[in-house]
């Protein structure tokens, strides 16, 4: 027999209780409320070892406290080098064609002293001053996209708009010119879709899209724009600059990582208004009031009460560590679950509960720690914009489906809807 390594937990682990047997995750049923097998983990298995779909273990960290700490602890790496496992599970971020070589240096995949030169560089370019001077753009955008189906008096949400308008709206800050938005749209939806396309379709697309942002930061350095990949190849640092391939990685990850998400932040954020019409309707009376400060705390609470960020990306212990009392080997992956973190009742009053008002919401939606999410300010600026309107535009909005109908992405990292059918009264009837 082998010996046990010693402990990293300062005490020793007390014989595991008799529990009954964990439940099932990653089933359908799981996809569409994984809120209930959460709260199970949070209570039975706080740091709970499970074999993912694609064969890979890890270990899910579900309480507030520990899954924080976890965040920030620079001893679990991004770097998917330190994995253990065999080849095919190595860089698997939730970032679709992600394990291209030269994809490989995104902010998500390393770790200081890189992450921190490269994250420099970015935050130089992409600040919260340029997103909002970005916001007329973007309440331009959301009202051609109401424009597109207003007068049908019905709309599939997810595909008419809480899917074109991130995608737009972040080609628009990058610079992709007008005319070549809709190929990032095909793109994108592609991708979206998670190989559901035809074989091959998302490894194509993400070869098309790869190449046009290093065709477009080729022409942006012979003629620079104020758009955001201009700023990102004028950035420096102590006379340090990105290399066009760093500039263009920095350009993917900023669609990547700032598309499913906000997409969902609007999809699942108008359910769950849909779905609490007292809530809904509280808004609604501030809003026409001219008030927006319950649009501000509403956007934090709907992340935290059913986020697009189901579980943070892939962390990796780079030694023995010890997560909420339990044991964590070098090499042993780690998947902090934000949404079971920003449910645990003993961070959250009634964490069950939405309410719009909520004030003490330090939610995890987000992240925390130094790959805190950079385009927050964006992510917030796109769905308060979004909700607040549809929510003026389309007052009567209700939901066309039964919610137990309704088919949520079963993908690892994001929570999403497929489709979100409404209905409503068309202006002027
Ligand atoms: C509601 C929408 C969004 C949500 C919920 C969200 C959530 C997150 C989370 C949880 C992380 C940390 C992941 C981890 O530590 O494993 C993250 C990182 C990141 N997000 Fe977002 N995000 C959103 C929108 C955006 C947008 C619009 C952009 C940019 C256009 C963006 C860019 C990034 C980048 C670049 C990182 C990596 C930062 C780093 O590693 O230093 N996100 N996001």
């Amino acid at each position: 027999m082998q010996d046990q390594p010693p402990s990293a937990c300062p005490h020793a682990t007390p014989a595991t209780p008799p529990k009954p047997p964990a439940p099932d995750l990653f089933t359908w049923e799981f996809a569409s409320n994984p809120y209930p097998a959460y709260a199970w983990l949070r209570e039975h298995a706080p740091v709970h070892r499970t074999t993912l779909p694609s064969g890979v273990e890890a270990w899910l960290v579900t309480r507030y406290a520990d899954a924080r700490q976890a965040l920030a602890d620079q001893r679990l790496s991004k770097n998917p080098a330190h994995h253990d496992e065999p080849a095919h599970a190595k860089g698997k971020t939730g970032i679709p064609g992600e394990r291209k070589a030269e994809l490989m240096t995104h902010l998500l995949n390393i770790d200081p002293p890189d992450h921190t030169r490269l994250r420099r560089l970015v935050s130089k370019a992409f600040t919260p001053r340029r997103v909002a001077e970005f916001a007329p753009r973007v309440q331009e955008l959301t009202d051609r996209l109401i424009d597109g189906f207003e007068e049908r008096g019905e709309a599939d949400l997810i595909h008419e708009f809480a899917f074109p308008l991130p995608i737009y709206a972040i080609c628009d800050l990058l610079g992709v010119p007008r005319e070549d938005q809709d190929d990032f749209r095909d793109w994108a939806g592609m991708m979206i879709r998670h190989g559901g396309g035809p074989r091959g379709g998302v490894a194509r697309s993400v070869k098309k899209m790869r190449g046009y942002l290093a065709e477009l930061i080729h022409r942006k350095r012979e003629d620079p724009g104020e758009d955001l990949i201009s700023g990102l190849i004028r950035a420096s640092d102590h006379g340090e600059h990105l290399t066009e391939n760093e500039a263009a990685a920095m350009a993917f990850i900023l669609l990547f990582a700032g598309f499913e998400t906000t997409v969902n932040l609007i999809g699942n954020g108008t359910y769950a208004l849909l779905t609490h019409p007292e809530q809904r309707e509280e808004l609604q009376r501030s809003l026409s009031a001219g008030h927006t400060a319950l649009l501000e705390t509403g956007i934090e609470e709907l992340l935290r009460f059913d986020g697009p960020v189901e579980l943070a990306t892939w962390r990796f212990a780079t030694e023995p560590l010890c997560i909420g009392g339990q044991d964590i080997a070098t090499g042993d992956p780690v998947l902090v679950v934000l949404a079971a973190a920003d449910r645990d009742p003993a961070r959250f009053e009634n964490p069950d509960l939405l309410d719009l008002s909520r004030r003490d919401n330090q939610h995890l939606g987000y992240g925390h720690g130094i790959h805190y999410c950079l385009g927050a300010p964006l992510a917030r600026l796109e769905g308060q914009t979004a909700l607040a309107t549809l929510l003026r535009r389309l007052p009567d909005l209700q939901l066309a489906a039964d919610p137990e109908e309704l088919r949520w992405r079963g993908g690892l990292i994001m929570r999403g809807l497929r489709t979100l059918p409404v209905t409503f009264t068309p202006p002027g009837r």
